[in-house]
């Protein structure tokens, strides 16, 4: 099995724990506060070394404490960090994350690192991603990196997979050079202008997508599945249900699993079902990485809807 190529951002989540969301000019006490390694490029990247899967990273960390120490978790996890590149003179990127006893959260970033992974970037590991096999990537770095990443991606015939997170409006050719694009509900909407609420209006806003060069829509709709739509067809999979304590990362661990079934060659729908079973598991624990699930850990759920 060929390498898995992780390109994208890395943060340090300082995650508060809080009884429901504040309102503007509040000041609200919360029940706990911890420090997790995320990002949405890491997140992917260790979700996949956790699945077995073989992973390199391709992302920029500052030199700072915070640096030093992801790029130990990343060795750790079994995750291959010859693309990284830690900057000098500037600050990790760090994510300011609120969680309500629902599992619900919200998230405001400081990119820091991040915005240093560049177009030359990309192109300085242009050998290393033709060796990989599947490509994913997302949108907390800067859009013209992301673009020439899948542009070389695209150009050695790997499968490339677009997590559009955070969700801002694309150029077509970004819907061109992915194979797989991966939005939730919300961020199907911001990229079609178009409202996804109900699975009708989700399948209209996606072929928009596919007219737009997409050749797959997989629309996150939580534990109700997803959406796979084609330019010839719609169906609906479905999602697992859990005791969900953070839903943080949910939709990176999704995309893992996704990659990680796609480079082992499963048909999309058996990728689907073991992207769902490692989206929710990722949800049952605090933390973007401490829930992310082994295989055998998926494998069991997927066992028990069967
Ligand atoms: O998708 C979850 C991630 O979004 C968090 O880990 C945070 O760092 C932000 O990038």
């Amino acid at each position: 099995m060929k390498e898995i190529c992780v390109f994208g951002s890395l943060n340090i989540d300082m995650t508060l724990f809080v009884p429901r969301f504040n309102a503007p000019g509040e000041t609200l006490t919360g029940t706990g506060m911890q420090i997790f390694t995320g990002g949405k490029g890491g997140n992917q990247a260790v979700a996949c070394a956790r699945l077995g899967a073989p992973v390199r990273m391709i992302g920029c960390l500052g030199d700072d404490a915070n640096g030093a120490m992801y790029l130990e978790v990343l060795k750790k996890e079994g995750v291959n960090t010859s693309g990284m590149t830690v900057c000098p003179g500037i600050t990790s990127g760090v994510a300011f994350i609120e969680v309500v006893p629902s599992g619900e959260n919200r998230i405001a970033l400081a990119v820091g690192a991040n915005g240093l992974l560049t177009e030359a970037v990309a192109r300085a590991h242009e050998d290393a991603i033709a060796e990989c096999g599947v490509y994913m990537t997302q949108l907390e770095n800067p859009l013209e990196a992301i673009l020439e990443g899948m542009r070389i991606a695209r150009s050695h015939g790997l499968q490339v997979i677009l997590d559009p997170a955070p969700a801002r409006p694309l150029p077509d050719e970004a819907f061109a050079l992915c194979d797989i694009v991966t939005p939730n509900e919300t961020e199907l909407a911001i990229l079609t202008g178009m409202p996804a609420d109900t699975v009708e209006q989700a399948e209209a806003a996606a072929r928009t997508l596919i007219a737009r060069g997409a050749r797959m829509v997989l629309n996150k709709r939580g534990a109700a599945g997803v959406l796979l739509v084609t330019e010839s067809s719609a169906t609906m999979l479905p999602g697992f249900k859990v005791n969900a304590v953070d839903t943080t990362a949910a939709g990176d661990s999704f995309n893992a699993g996704l990659a990680v079934g796609l480079a082992e060659g499963q048909s999309i729908e058996d990728a689907i079902r073991l992207a769902n079973a490692v989206g929710a598991l990722s949800t049952t624990k605090a933390g973007a990485q401490p829930a992310m699930p082994t295989r055998a850990q998926a494998e069991a759920l997927i066992a028990g809807q069967r």
